[in-house]
């Protein structure tokens, strides 16, 4: 399993969008705390709609930045997080119908746990990090 530390290989050279990444892995921690003392499906449906919720406001303020330095990846990339929050508000969606008892809520907590971990890890590294150039040509 992948271990999510903050790490300057991560850094996009933008600070609200560094800012932004670290808190994110802020509330990948908690979620993983949360699965590990498993919590009730509520809570973790709750902590799905915060991640829905921050990620979108980092979404747009990234969005907008990429217009702004011409970032050619522009649409390519509000695909990719329009795939993140839909795959979240699945989950979610799957979560308000278990229990704690159920050995689906097992897996179900594993699935989006890992799903945070695995999308977050690929995104900075691999498409948030395209930007890395533009930012320090638009200082
Ligand atoms: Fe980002
Ligand atoms: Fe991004």
């Amino acid at each position: 399993m992948l271990e999510m530390k903050w790490d300057p290989s991560m850094e996009t050279g933008n600070q609200d969008i560094d800012n932004d990444h670290r808190y994110v892995f802020c509330l990948i921690h908690t979620i993983e705390a949360a699965t590990k003392c498993h919590v009730h499906p509520n809570v973790l449906q709750n902590l799905a709609e915060l991640v829905i919720l921050y990620t979108s406001v980092h979404f747009s303020r990234e969005q907008q930045l990429q217009k702004k330095v011409g970032f050619e990846e522009a649409e390519e990339h509000k695909d990719l997080h329009r795939e993140f929050v839909d795959r979240v508000n699945a989950m979610k969606a799957t979560l308000s119908e278990l229990s704690t008892d159920q050995e689906l809520y097992k897996t179900c907590m594993a699935k989006f746990r890992d799903l945070l971990k695995n999308w977050w890890n690929h995104h900075i590294l691999e498409e948030d990090m395209k930007m890395k150039e533009h930012f320090s040509q638009n200082k």
